[in-house]
Protein backbone atom coordinates (compact mmCIF):
# COMPACT_ATOMS: atom_id res chain seq x y z
CA UNK A 1 0.00 0.00 0.00
CA UNK A 2 0.77 3.49 -0.76
CA UNK A 3 0.52 5.71 2.50
CA UNK A 4 0.82 9.76 2.89
CA UNK A 5 0.70 10.93 6.36
CA UNK A 6 0.13 14.69 7.33
CA UNK A 7 1.88 16.49 9.74
CA UNK A 8 5.52 16.85 10.35
CA UNK A 9 5.86 16.51 14.46
CA UNK A 10 6.82 14.17 16.52
CA UNK A 11 3.96 12.33 16.51
CA UNK A 12 3.61 12.15 12.80
CA UNK A 13 7.23 10.92 13.39
CA UNK A 14 6.17 7.88 15.40
CA UNK A 15 3.42 6.80 13.31
CA UNK A 16 5.47 6.61 10.15
CA UNK A 17 8.25 5.08 12.36
CA UNK A 18 5.82 2.01 13.14
CA UNK A 19 4.30 2.12 9.72
CA UNK A 20 7.44 1.52 8.04
CA UNK A 21 7.60 -1.83 10.34
CA UNK A 22 4.59 -3.00 8.13
CA UNK A 23 4.98 -5.75 5.33
CA UNK A 24 2.51 -4.15 3.75
CA UNK A 25 3.46 -0.85 3.38
CA UNK A 26 5.03 -0.50 0.25
CA UNK A 27 5.51 3.42 0.43
CA UNK A 28 5.18 5.81 3.01
CA UNK A 29 4.85 9.39 2.29
CA UNK A 30 5.05 12.40 4.98
CA UNK A 31 3.81 16.24 4.24
CA UNK A 32 5.48 17.97 5.49
CA UNK A 33 7.61 15.96 7.16
CA UNK A 34 10.79 16.93 9.00
CA UNK A 35 14.37 15.69 9.09
CA UNK A 36 14.38 12.80 11.21
CA UNK A 37 10.82 11.67 9.21
CA UNK A 38 13.24 10.70 6.18
CA UNK A 39 14.77 8.43 7.13
CA UNK A 40 11.84 6.35 7.41
CA UNK A 41 9.59 7.97 4.75
CA UNK A 42 9.40 10.13 1.96
CA UNK A 43 9.02 13.75 2.63
CA UNK A 44 6.68 15.92 0.63
CA UNK A 45 6.92 19.65 0.67
CA UNK A 46 3.87 20.42 1.22
CA UNK A 47 2.27 22.18 4.19
CA UNK A 48 -0.52 20.23 5.95
CA UNK A 49 -2.79 23.06 6.14
CA UNK A 50 -2.72 22.94 2.34
CA UNK A 51 -5.74 20.86 1.59
CA UNK A 52 -5.40 21.42 -1.94
CA UNK A 53 -2.08 20.62 -2.53
CA UNK A 54 -2.45 17.68 -0.86
CA UNK A 55 -5.36 15.92 -2.56
CA UNK A 56 -3.55 16.73 -5.40
CA UNK A 57 -0.55 14.65 -4.06
CA UNK A 58 -2.65 11.96 -3.47
CA UNK A 59 -4.27 12.09 -6.40
CA UNK A 60 -1.50 12.04 -8.61
CA UNK A 61 0.28 9.38 -6.51
CA UNK A 62 -2.72 7.16 -6.25
CA UNK A 63 -2.51 7.10 -2.54
CA UNK A 64 -4.14 4.28 -0.56
CA UNK A 65 -4.49 5.56 2.35
CA UNK A 66 -4.00 8.85 4.04
CA UNK A 67 -3.18 9.24 7.51
CA UNK A 68 -3.89 12.88 9.20
CA UNK A 69 -1.44 13.65 12.51
CA UNK A 70 -2.82 17.42 13.58
CA UNK A 71 -5.88 18.60 14.68
CA UNK A 72 -6.10 21.74 12.28
CA UNK A 73 -6.41 20.13 9.09
CA UNK A 74 -8.82 17.68 10.56
CA UNK A 75 -11.02 20.78 11.60
CA UNK A 76 -10.80 21.92 7.79
CA UNK A 77 -12.21 19.24 6.87
CA UNK A 78 -9.37 17.35 4.99
CA UNK A 79 -11.12 14.10 5.58
CA UNK A 80 -14.00 15.04 3.60
CA UNK A 81 -12.12 16.31 0.99
CA UNK A 82 -9.78 13.75 0.15
CA UNK A 83 -12.74 11.02 0.71
CA UNK A 84 -14.26 13.08 -1.78
CA UNK A 85 -11.69 11.96 -4.71
CA UNK A 86 -11.76 8.68 -3.35
CA UNK A 87 -8.83 8.60 -1.12
CA UNK A 88 -9.32 6.27 2.06
CA UNK A 89 -8.31 8.16 5.43
CA UNK A 90 -7.92 7.72 8.94
CA UNK A 91 -8.76 10.35 10.71
CA UNK A 92 -12.72 11.93 11.34
CA UNK A 93 -14.51 14.04 9.26
CA UNK A 94 -15.32 17.80 9.56
CA UNK A 95 -18.37 17.19 11.42
CA UNK A 96 -16.91 14.89 14.30
CA UNK A 97 -13.76 17.34 14.43
CA UNK A 98 -15.97 19.70 16.41
CA UNK A 99 -15.16 17.39 19.09
CA UNK A 100 -11.92 19.30 19.37
CA UNK A 101 -12.80 22.38 16.81
CA UNK A 102 -15.61 23.23 19.53
CA UNK A 103 -15.35 22.97 22.97
CA UNK A 104 -19.03 23.98 23.37
CA UNK A 105 -20.15 21.51 20.66
CA UNK A 106 -18.04 18.77 23.40
CA UNK A 107 -19.79 20.00 26.38
CA UNK A 108 -23.28 19.73 25.03
CA UNK A 109 -22.22 16.32 23.67
CA UNK A 110 -21.55 15.11 27.15
CA UNK A 111 -24.54 16.30 28.72
CA UNK A 112 -26.83 14.76 26.74
CA UNK A 113 -25.20 11.65 27.23
CA UNK A 114 -24.61 12.14 31.03
CA UNK A 115 -20.91 11.85 30.54
CA UNK A 116 -19.66 13.07 33.84
CA UNK A 117 -17.38 16.24 33.35
CA UNK A 118 -17.09 19.70 34.74
CA UNK A 119 -20.48 21.81 35.30
CA UNK A 120 -19.89 25.22 32.74
CA UNK A 121 -22.10 27.74 31.10
CA UNK A 122 -21.32 29.51 27.76
CA UNK A 123 -20.77 33.25 27.29
CA UNK A 124 -21.21 35.13 23.70
CA UNK A 125 -21.51 38.44 25.11
CA UNK A 126 -18.10 39.57 27.02
CA UNK A 127 -20.27 42.40 29.23
CA UNK A 128 -22.36 39.44 30.18
CA UNK A 129 -19.61 37.44 31.16
CA UNK A 130 -17.33 39.76 33.16
CA UNK A 131 -21.11 40.46 34.49
CA UNK A 132 -20.82 36.55 35.84
CA UNK A 133 -17.23 36.36 36.47
CA UNK A 134 -16.54 33.87 39.47
CA UNK A 135 -19.45 31.89 38.89
CA UNK A 136 -17.88 29.08 39.89
CA UNK A 137 -15.64 30.75 42.46
CA UNK A 138 -12.39 30.93 41.93
CA UNK A 139 -9.87 29.69 40.16
CA UNK A 140 -12.04 30.42 37.39
CA UNK A 141 -12.11 27.94 34.32
CA UNK A 142 -11.74 29.90 31.10
CA UNK A 143 -11.73 28.25 27.25
CA UNK A 144 -11.57 29.67 24.10
CA UNK A 145 -14.19 27.84 22.10
CA UNK A 146 -12.54 27.18 18.86
CA UNK A 147 -9.01 26.17 18.13
CA UNK A 148 -5.92 28.00 19.75
CA UNK A 149 -2.79 25.70 19.45
CA UNK A 150 -3.80 24.12 22.88
CA UNK A 151 -3.51 27.75 24.90
CA UNK A 152 -6.87 28.76 24.98
CA UNK A 153 -7.46 27.62 28.29
CA UNK A 154 -7.10 30.10 30.99
CA UNK A 155 -7.14 29.29 35.17
CA UNK A 156 -7.91 32.58 36.60
CA UNK A 157 -6.79 32.51 40.14
CA UNK A 158 -9.14 35.65 41.20
CA UNK A 159 -11.58 38.19 39.96
CA UNK A 160 -8.57 40.43 38.27
CA UNK A 161 -6.45 37.89 36.78
CA UNK A 162 -10.40 36.28 34.96
CA UNK A 163 -11.38 39.59 33.97
CA UNK A 164 -7.93 40.40 32.19
CA UNK A 165 -8.44 36.78 30.36
CA UNK A 166 -11.90 37.67 29.64
CA UNK A 167 -10.45 41.00 27.98
CA UNK A 168 -7.99 39.48 25.84
CA UNK A 169 -9.99 36.26 24.23
CA UNK A 170 -13.41 38.56 23.95
CA UNK A 171 -12.08 42.37 23.76
CA UNK A 172 -8.58 42.09 22.06
CA UNK A 173 -9.25 38.74 20.17
CA UNK A 174 -6.01 37.12 20.70
CA UNK A 175 -7.14 34.07 19.84
CA UNK A 176 -9.01 35.35 16.71
CA UNK A 177 -12.36 34.38 15.98
CA UNK A 178 -11.46 30.58 18.58
CA UNK A 179 -12.82 33.68 21.65
CA UNK A 180 -15.93 34.67 20.20
CA UNK A 181 -17.97 32.21 22.62
CA UNK A 182 -16.48 31.36 25.67
CA UNK A 183 -16.94 28.37 28.13
CA UNK A 184 -16.45 28.57 31.68
CA UNK A 185 -15.88 25.40 33.57
CA UNK A 186 -16.30 24.16 37.31
CA UNK A 187 -12.87 23.55 38.33
CA UNK A 188 -12.10 20.18 38.54
CA UNK A 189 -9.19 19.19 41.23
CA UNK A 190 -7.62 15.38 40.84
CA UNK A 191 -5.05 14.28 38.85
CA UNK A 192 -4.83 14.30 34.94
CA UNK A 193 -3.89 11.59 32.32
CA UNK A 194 -4.60 11.23 28.94
CA UNK A 195 -6.42 8.08 27.27
CA UNK A 196 -5.96 7.52 23.31
CA UNK A 197 -8.92 5.20 21.79
CA UNK A 198 -8.92 3.53 18.10
CA UNK A 199 -12.83 4.80 17.32
CA UNK A 200 -15.01 3.11 14.06
CA UNK A 201 -18.82 3.47 14.04
CA UNK A 202 -19.03 -0.20 15.89
CA UNK A 203 -16.47 -0.02 18.09
CA UNK A 204 -14.11 2.42 20.85
CA UNK A 205 -10.56 0.48 21.81
CA UNK A 206 -8.41 2.39 24.29
CA UNK A 207 -4.70 2.16 23.58
CA UNK A 208 -2.40 1.57 26.47
CA UNK A 209 -2.76 4.88 28.70
CA UNK A 210 0.11 7.32 28.83
CA UNK A 211 0.71 10.48 30.94
CA UNK A 212 1.63 13.47 29.76
CA UNK A 213 3.59 16.00 31.53
CA UNK A 214 2.64 19.34 30.52
CA UNK A 215 3.76 22.23 31.92
CA UNK A 216 7.59 23.28 30.84
CA UNK A 217 9.64 22.89 34.41
CA UNK A 218 10.08 20.51 36.84
CA UNK A 219 7.43 19.99 39.68
CA UNK A 220 4.63 21.14 36.90
CA UNK A 221 6.08 24.35 37.31
CA UNK A 222 5.97 27.11 34.75
CA UNK A 223 3.21 27.64 31.54
CA UNK A 224 1.81 24.93 29.30
CA UNK A 225 3.17 23.51 26.38
CA UNK A 226 2.33 21.05 23.81
CA UNK A 227 3.63 18.57 26.58
CA UNK A 228 6.95 17.80 27.37
CA UNK A 229 7.31 14.24 28.00
CA UNK A 230 5.15 11.39 28.35
CA UNK A 231 5.36 7.64 29.83
CA UNK A 232 2.78 4.73 29.13
CA UNK A 233 1.53 2.82 31.03
CA UNK A 234 0.19 5.57 33.26
CA UNK A 235 1.03 4.30 36.66
CA UNK A 236 -2.28 5.94 37.81
CA UNK A 237 -4.37 3.77 35.85
CA UNK A 238 -6.00 0.14 38.11
CA UNK A 239 -7.93 -2.26 36.36
CA UNK A 240 -10.59 -0.68 38.52
CA UNK A 241 -10.44 2.54 37.27
CA UNK A 242 -10.27 0.97 33.69
CA UNK A 243 -13.51 -0.50 34.21
CA UNK A 244 -15.12 3.16 35.42
CA UNK A 245 -13.46 4.77 32.15
CA UNK A 246 -15.05 2.01 29.95
CA UNK A 247 -18.92 2.10 31.68
CA UNK A 248 -19.14 5.87 32.45
CA UNK A 249 -17.27 7.18 29.39
CA UNK A 250 -15.99 5.06 26.34
CA UNK A 251 -19.44 2.87 26.09
CA UNK A 252 -21.75 5.85 26.49
CA UNK A 253 -19.42 8.02 24.05
CA UNK A 254 -19.40 5.28 21.51
CA UNK A 255 -23.54 5.22 22.03
CA UNK A 256 -23.61 9.10 22.09
CA UNK A 257 -21.44 9.10 18.62
CA UNK A 258 -24.24 6.52 16.90
CA UNK A 259 -27.11 8.38 18.14
CA UNK A 260 -26.03 11.44 17.06
CA UNK A 261 -25.09 10.56 13.82
CA UNK A 262 -21.48 11.29 14.18
CA UNK A 263 -19.31 8.50 11.95
CA UNK A 264 -16.17 9.29 14.08
CA UNK A 265 -13.20 6.86 12.87
CA UNK A 266 -9.77 8.00 13.60
CA UNK A 267 -8.29 8.61 17.10
CA UNK A 268 -10.59 9.83 20.25
CA UNK A 269 -8.01 11.04 22.69
CA UNK A 270 -9.62 11.93 26.26
CA UNK A 271 -8.03 14.27 28.61
CA UNK A 272 -9.57 12.84 31.99
CA UNK A 273 -9.38 14.42 35.75
CA UNK A 274 -9.03 11.25 38.11
CA UNK A 275 -11.95 13.09 40.77
CA UNK A 276 -12.69 11.71 43.86
CA UNK A 277 -16.02 11.32 42.21
CA UNK A 278 -14.30 9.23 40.03
CA UNK A 279 -12.64 10.19 36.11
CA UNK A 280 -14.24 13.19 34.64
CA UNK A 281 -14.01 14.57 31.02
CA UNK A 282 -11.83 17.67 30.60
CA UNK A 283 -11.49 17.30 26.77
CA UNK A 284 -11.44 15.33 23.39
CA UNK A 285 -9.34 15.54 20.56
CA UNK A 286 -9.70 14.05 17.50
CA UNK A 287 -6.05 12.92 16.91
CA UNK A 288 -3.24 11.25 18.37
CA UNK A 289 -1.22 13.38 21.22
CA UNK A 290 1.51 14.63 21.08
CA UNK A 291 4.19 13.41 22.41
CA UNK A 292 1.49 10.81 23.97
CA UNK A 293 2.22 8.85 20.79
CA UNK A 294 6.00 8.51 21.52
CA UNK A 295 5.56 6.29 24.23
CA UNK A 296 2.43 4.72 23.52
CA UNK A 297 3.26 3.01 19.64
CA UNK A 298 6.43 1.86 20.35
CA UNK A 299 4.56 -0.78 22.85
CA UNK A 300 2.55 -1.67 19.95
CA UNK A 301 3.22 -5.40 18.86
CA UNK A 302 0.42 -5.23 16.44
CA UNK A 303 0.62 -4.06 12.44
CA UNK A 304 -0.14 -0.08 12.26
CA UNK A 305 -1.33 -0.07 8.93
CA UNK A 306 -4.03 -3.04 9.54
CA UNK A 307 -5.70 -1.05 12.32
CA UNK A 308 -5.54 2.26 10.17
CA UNK A 309 -7.00 0.21 7.42
CA UNK A 310 -9.36 -1.72 9.79
CA UNK A 311 -10.80 1.49 11.12
CA UNK A 312 -11.70 3.22 7.57
CA UNK A 313 -13.86 0.15 6.84
CA UNK A 314 -15.56 -0.16 9.99
CA UNK A 315 -13.72 -3.42 11.18
CA UNK A 316 -12.04 -2.31 14.29
CA UNK A 317 -13.49 -5.05 16.45
CA UNK A 318 -11.74 -7.76 14.22
CA UNK A 319 -8.71 -6.70 14.23
CA UNK A 320 -6.29 -8.36 17.45
CA UNK A 321 -4.19 -5.73 19.27
CA UNK A 322 -1.11 -6.89 20.60
CA UNK A 323 0.61 -4.41 23.50
CA UNK A 324 4.25 -5.02 25.06
CA UNK A 325 4.56 -5.91 28.33
CA UNK A 326 7.25 -3.18 28.05
CA UNK A 327 7.78 0.47 29.73
CA UNK A 328 8.62 3.56 27.67
CA UNK A 329 9.26 7.11 28.49
CA UNK A 330 9.70 9.62 26.09
CA UNK A 331 11.37 13.15 27.36
CA UNK A 332 11.07 16.11 24.87
CA UNK A 333 14.06 18.68 24.87
CA UNK A 334 12.83 22.14 23.63
CA UNK A 335 14.53 25.39 22.66
CA UNK A 336 15.44 27.95 24.98
CA UNK A 337 12.61 30.28 25.61
CA UNK A 338 9.56 27.79 24.62
CA UNK A 339 7.19 27.86 24.82
CA UNK A 340 7.49 31.71 24.43
CA UNK A 341 9.37 32.69 21.76
CA UNK A 342 12.99 30.91 20.76
CA UNK A 343 15.67 30.76 18.39
CA UNK A 344 15.80 28.56 15.30
CA UNK A 345 18.95 27.02 13.58
CA UNK A 346 20.91 25.48 16.05
CA UNK A 347 22.67 22.85 15.18
CA UNK A 348 22.32 19.49 16.59
CA UNK A 349 24.87 17.56 18.03
CA UNK A 350 25.11 14.02 19.66
CA UNK A 351 22.70 12.07 17.59
CA UNK A 352 24.77 9.31 16.70
CA UNK A 353 26.20 8.95 20.50
CA UNK A 354 22.47 7.78 21.19
CA UNK A 355 21.76 3.95 22.14
CA UNK A 356 20.81 1.84 18.84
CA UNK A 357 17.96 0.79 20.51
CA UNK A 358 16.74 4.23 22.16
CA UNK A 359 14.89 6.27 19.87
CA UNK A 360 14.90 9.66 18.80
CA UNK A 361 11.53 10.93 17.67
CA UNK A 362 11.82 14.09 15.52
CA UNK A 363 9.65 17.44 16.12
CA UNK A 364 11.19 20.68 15.01
CA UNK A 365 13.97 19.78 12.98
CA UNK A 366 15.30 20.87 9.60
CA UNK A 367 18.73 19.91 7.72
CA UNK A 368 20.41 22.86 6.42
CA UNK A 369 24.33 23.38 5.57
CA UNK A 370 26.98 24.60 8.19
CA UNK A 371 28.50 26.65 5.69
CA UNK A 372 24.88 28.32 5.35
CA UNK A 373 24.29 28.71 8.91
CA UNK A 374 28.19 30.58 9.14
CA UNK A 375 29.32 27.98 12.13
CA UNK A 376 31.34 25.30 10.17
CA UNK A 377 34.99 25.00 11.86
CA UNK A 378 33.70 26.57 14.70
CA UNK A 379 33.65 23.33 16.59
CA UNK A 380 30.27 24.10 17.69
CA UNK A 381 28.31 20.81 18.62
CA UNK A 382 27.36 18.65 15.23
CA UNK A 383 29.31 21.56 13.24
CA UNK A 384 32.67 20.75 13.35
CA UNK A 385 34.81 19.92 10.40
CA UNK A 386 33.99 20.80 6.27
CA UNK A 387 30.58 22.46 5.52
CA UNK A 388 27.86 19.77 5.58
CA UNK A 389 23.97 19.72 5.84
CA UNK A 390 23.21 19.65 9.76
CA UNK A 391 20.57 18.48 11.81
CA UNK A 392 19.10 22.02 13.07
CA UNK A 393 16.38 23.23 15.73
CA UNK A 394 13.24 24.51 13.51
CA UNK A 395 10.46 24.66 16.28
CA UNK A 396 9.72 24.90 19.72
CA UNK A 397 9.88 21.21 20.78
CA UNK A 398 12.64 19.62 19.10
CA UNK A 399 12.38 16.03 19.51
CA UNK A 400 11.36 13.40 21.98
CA UNK A 401 13.81 10.78 23.50
CA UNK A 402 12.18 7.16 23.77
CA UNK A 403 13.18 4.62 25.83
CA UNK A 404 12.10 0.93 26.29
CA UNK A 405 12.64 -1.21 29.67
CA UNK A 406 11.44 -3.68 31.24
CA UNK A 407 10.82 -2.05 34.15
CA UNK A 408 9.50 1.73 34.57
CA UNK A 409 12.48 2.78 36.33
CA UNK A 410 14.76 1.04 33.57
CA UNK A 411 13.16 3.16 30.54
CA UNK A 412 13.17 6.23 32.73
CA UNK A 413 17.04 5.96 33.53
CA UNK A 414 17.28 4.87 29.77
CA UNK A 415 15.84 8.16 28.26
CA UNK A 416 17.92 10.28 30.56
CA UNK A 417 20.91 8.48 29.77
CA UNK A 418 20.70 9.11 26.03
CA UNK A 419 19.13 12.58 26.24
CA UNK A 420 22.45 13.64 27.96
CA UNK A 421 23.99 12.59 24.83
CA UNK A 422 22.27 14.99 23.01
CA UNK A 423 23.23 18.72 23.05
CA UNK A 424 22.07 22.27 20.98
CA UNK A 425 22.43 25.46 22.45
CA UNK A 426 19.47 26.84 24.84
CA UNK A 427 18.42 22.67 25.16
CA UNK A 428 15.44 22.32 27.61
CA UNK A 429 14.62 19.13 29.00
CA UNK A 430 11.97 18.15 32.42
CA UNK A 431 14.13 16.07 34.79
CA UNK A 432 11.28 14.55 36.08
CA UNK A 433 8.75 12.84 33.63
CA UNK A 434 8.33 9.71 35.00
CA UNK A 435 7.90 11.05 38.50
CA UNK A 436 4.43 11.29 39.46
CA UNK A 437 3.61 15.06 41.02
CA UNK A 438 0.72 15.03 42.84
CA UNK A 439 -1.06 18.71 43.19
P1 LIG B 1 -7.81 21.62 27.85
O1 LIG B 1 -7.16 22.32 26.70
O2 LIG B 1 -9.30 21.68 27.86
O3 LIG B 1 -7.26 20.24 28.05
O4 LIG B 1 -7.30 22.37 29.15
C1 LIG B 1 -5.92 22.55 29.39
C2 LIG B 1 -5.61 22.27 30.83
O5 LIG B 1 -6.38 23.11 31.70
C3 LIG B 1 -5.97 20.84 31.26
O6 LIG B 1 -4.98 19.95 30.94
C4 LIG B 1 -6.13 21.04 32.74
O7 LIG B 1 -4.88 21.08 33.39
C5 LIG B 1 -6.74 22.41 32.86
N1 LIG B 1 -8.21 22.33 32.96
C6 LIG B 1 -9.08 22.37 31.93
N2 LIG B 1 -10.34 22.29 32.37
C7 LIG B 1 -10.29 22.22 33.72
C8 LIG B 1 -11.26 22.14 34.77
N3 LIG B 1 -12.56 22.14 34.50
N4 LIG B 1 -10.82 22.08 36.04
C9 LIG B 1 -9.49 22.10 36.31
N5 LIG B 1 -8.54 22.19 35.38
C10 LIG B 1 -8.92 22.26 34.10
N1 LIG C 1 -0.07 16.21 24.57
C1 LIG C 1 -1.31 16.84 24.46
C2 LIG C 1 -1.88 16.93 23.11
O1 LIG C 1 -1.42 16.31 22.16
O2 LIG C 1 -2.84 17.66 22.94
Amino acid sequence: MKVLVVGGGGREHAICWKLAQSPKAEKIYCAPGNAGIESVAECVDTGAEDIEGICAFAAEKAIDLAVIGPEVPLAMGIVDELEKRGVKTFGPNRKCSQLEASKSFTKAFLGRHNIPTAGYREFTDKDELMASVGIYGYPMVLKADGLAAGKGVVIAENEADAKAAIEEMMGEKVFGSAGDKVVVEEFLTGVEASMLCFVDENSIVPMESAQDYKRVFDGDKGPNTGGMGTYSPSLLFTPELEEQIRTRILEPTLKGFQEDGLDFKGVLFIGLMLTDEGPKVIEFNNRFGDPETQSVLPRLESDLLDIFVAVTENRLADVEMKWSDDKAVCVVAASGGYPGSYEKNKVIGGLDKVDDDVIVFHAGTAKKNTAELGCAGSGKPGCTGEPHMATVTSGGRVLGVTALGKTHEEAKAKAYDNIKRIRFEGMQYRTDIGTINRR
